[in-house]
């Protein structure tokens, strides 16, 4: 039988520049990604998305790449630690001001497992949501004994007893470098950075590395920065690919090889309360944190392998 994407080829024609190819690949790949076998970690991948700069794509990329996963077979927990709790609502979770959330994990009130709910659209995606109520946990964890070290603790407690298992913890983070964002550091082993394609793109970038350093110094020294992901590129444009290169100069061993368009789809799915997977799932914006996400879980094993080592030493 005729494949979807052998009909619009033969109706669009094959031409390399026509639309009707574009759309093509894009159903070629679509076809692809339903096919493949995502290979899950050996052990839990503890991610915390980060960079200090803020509408550069954390959330978005936290929503997506966690929805991308779960679809391929992993089973996901997201914790959303910006008061904004944007990534709750992308992933459908109640999350009105005085709601059981990450605030009341963190001050030690209740568990993960009384505040997590299941995302609507992909029952192996749970979600620990944030409310506003977050923004005043800055303060009042201030003085309190092993500050840095309370998600960690009660991601530790709750790993430790989940009948369930998860093949990822995915962190969301404000954009800034204060104590939440330190807890978030030293709750997991690995760091994703996405990178807007921008002209200042690679500006700030220093000052998160040094972050992650005094973090690797004082807290944990394990803590790896895996990823770095481009988003919002745009193709038609030279700068994007300028950066997308210069990144690649950069840390070539690091950044992936998808890059995330600019779509006007990724920025409706969150007022709809859901991810592009669902939203717009063979689209291209869908597509490529899909691709995006299979990348990641291709390099589980050096990853982790990395990490081991790092451990040994430590
Ligand atoms: N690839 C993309 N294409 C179009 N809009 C995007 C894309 N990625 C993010 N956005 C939009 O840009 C804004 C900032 O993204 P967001 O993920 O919230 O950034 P951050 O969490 O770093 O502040 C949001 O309105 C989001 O919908
Ligand atoms: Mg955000």
């Amino acid at each position: 039988m005729e494949s979807a994407a052998e009909t619009i080829r033969r109706i669009f024609g094959g031409d390399a520049n026509s639309l009707g190819s574009e759309m093509a690949e894009l159903s070629a790949q679509y076809e692809a990604l339903n096919k493949v076998k995502f290979p899950k970690p050996k052990s839990t991948r503890y991610i915390a998305v980060a960079n200090q700069k803020g509408g550069v794509g954390k959330t978005t990329t936290t929503v997506n790449l966690s929805a991308s996963l779960a679809l391929g077979g992993s089973k996901i927990l997201v914790i959303d630690m910006d008061p904004q709790g944007n990534a709750s609502t992308a992933l459908g979770a109640q999350h009105n001001s005085g709601e059981p959330s990450v605030y009341d994990v963190l001050e030690g009130r209740k568990s993960i497992a009384e505040v997590k709910q299941e995302c609507p659209d992909f029952p192996n995606l749970d979600i620990v949501p944030a409310s506003i109520d977050l923004s005043g946990a800055e303060l009042e964890v201030a003085d309190m004994d092993d500050r840095t070290n309370l998600l960690r603790n009660a991601l530790k407690k709750f790993m430790d007893q989940s009948e369930k298992h998860y093949d990822y913890v995915i962190v969301d983070c404000p954009p800034s470098l204060g104590l939440l964002v330190i807890n978030a550091m030293c709750a997991v082993t690995e760091m994703l950075i996405p990178i807007q394609a921008e002209y200042y793109a690679l500006e700030g970038l220093g000052q998160l590395i040094n972050t992650i350093s005094l973090v690797q110094e004082h807290y944990n020294p394990i803590l790896l920065v895996s990823t770095m992901l481009v988003t919002m590129f745009d193709r038609r444009t030279l700068l994007s690919k300028e950066i997308f290169e210069k990144v690649k100069e950069h840390y070539p061993s690091i950044v992936l090889k998808t890059t995330i368009p600019r779509t006007v789809k990724i920025s409706e799915a969150p007022s709809f309360g859901q991810t592009v997977i669902a939203y717009d799932p063979k689209g291209m914006g869908a597509i490529s944190y899909r691709e995006a996400a299979l990348e990641i879980a291709k390099r589980s094993p050096s990853v982790l392998a990395a990490l081991k080592k790092k451990e040994g030493r430590n």
